[in-house]
């Protein structure tokens, strides 16, 4: 079966995968500006933090292609206006902001070479960050088999798989790497209220792949733990304090709390890129709030009625006292991850973050 890639560089576009019309169509749009690909994170074209940070990358390198510049200075002011602009298509995955401060630090680090050797190297850095990405993804998911056995029962939530990255996925890795060795794991995906990306996405992905997925809606999570059907419950993440505190998708809350109880092994998978060590703590991450439609609507139908209000956040922060683990691609942080964030963060490793 074909790799379902969500995102491809063609060196003066962007090719995007509609996520919006998963399962049902697979159509991919093209892009050859920032503005097109900064409508398309905005949107939710694409999603999921290691894929906007990708894509976020690229259009950096395409805000600035086929243009003139006087002067390096004048390319510098232009790619930080770009990257602010970017960084407000979404506000939660730290992803988005670490790719666009990445392609600024390039640019002036290089200040001293020509404009159009510069634009050339920020292609290159851009293509580097997509490359990363799917070695990054690969080692989550060699670290998390070191923590996890043949036959077990996993449970997840949103989309940290392929879609959501540029290959395996983040929580979904070690369900791709255990399927390669015949670890037959038996997955149950949360169908992720409101935007449904576990029901669309995860268990498309699981499926077309031919790993053995079951879907249940999200408040089904508390009956199959109490059965004692779940062994281990992994997570991806879209932004994590140094205190281990960590933002993903709204429902993971609950999880953990659930794991808690339940003394089931609760895994957060982070690539470094996610990690946020400057702010202390959960309390200080944004918390994206969407259109209260995602909620009063289905298929478009009104299931609630005229004039109530709405509150809808895109994300919640899991507490770090309830994870057991944070998964990433230079090793699992344990508590307290405080220290061990810090030294996996200043580990080198295959995110250029090291
Ligand atoms: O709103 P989304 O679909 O972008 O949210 C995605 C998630 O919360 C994912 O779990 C997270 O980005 C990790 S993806 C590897």
């Amino acid at each position: 079966m074909e790799a379902l890639l969500p995102l491809r560089f063609t060196g003066f576009s962007v090719l995007v995968l509609d996520q919006r019309l998963l399962p049902r169509e697979e159509k991919y749009t093209e892009y050859f500006d920032l503005e097109g690909l900064y409508e398309s994170i905005r949107s939710m074209e694409l999603r999921g933090a290691p894929l906007i940070g990708i894509a976020a990358a690229y259009a950096m390198f395409l805000g600035v292609k086929n243009r003139s510049f006087p002067n390096q200075a004048v390319l510098l002011e232009t790619v930080k206006k770009n990257a602010e602009r970017l960084n407000q298509a979404r506000p939660t995955a730290k992803n988005l902001f670490w790719a666009t401060a990445r392609l600024v630090r390039l640019v002036e680090r290089n200040i001293g070479l020509r404009v159009d050797e510069i634009i050339d190297r920020m292609r290159a850095e851009a293509v580097r960050i997509n490359e990363e990405d799917v070695e990054i993804c690969r080692s989550i998911g060699e670290h998390f088999l070191t923590v996890l056995k043949p036959g077990m029962r996993l449970l997840t939530h949103c989309n940290a798989g392929a879609l959501a990255t540029y290959r395996y996925g983040t929580a979904t890795a070690p369900m791709y790497l255990g399927q390669e060795r015949g670890w037959n794991f038996r997955v149950f995906v949360d169908e992720t209220r409101p935007y449904n990306q576990g029901a669309r996405l995860t268990a498309y992905e699981l499926h077309r792949a031919g790993i053995d997925a079951t879907l249940i809606c999200d408040n089904m999570a508390a009956m199959v733990m109490s059965k004692g059907w779940v062994d281990a419950i992994l997570v991806g993440s879209d932004r994590v304090a140094a205190n281990g505190d960590a933002a993903n998708k709204i429902g993971t809350l609950n999880l953990s709390i659930l794991a808690r109880h339940f003394g089931i092994p609760f895994y957060v998978a982070t690539p470094t890129p996610t990690l946020d060590l400057e702010l202390p703590d959960g309390n200080h991450i944004p918390i994206e709030e969407r259109d209260g439609e995602e909620i009063t609507h289905f298929l478009g139908v009104r299931v609630a009625p005229e004039g109530i209000k709405v509150f809808n956040p895109a994300f919640d922060v899991s507490p770090h006292e309830n994870i057991t683990g944070i998964v990433t691609e230079k090793g699992i942080a344990y508590p307290p991850f405080e220290l061990s964030l810090k030294a996996l963060a200043e580990k080198t490793g295959p995110s250029g973050n090291g």
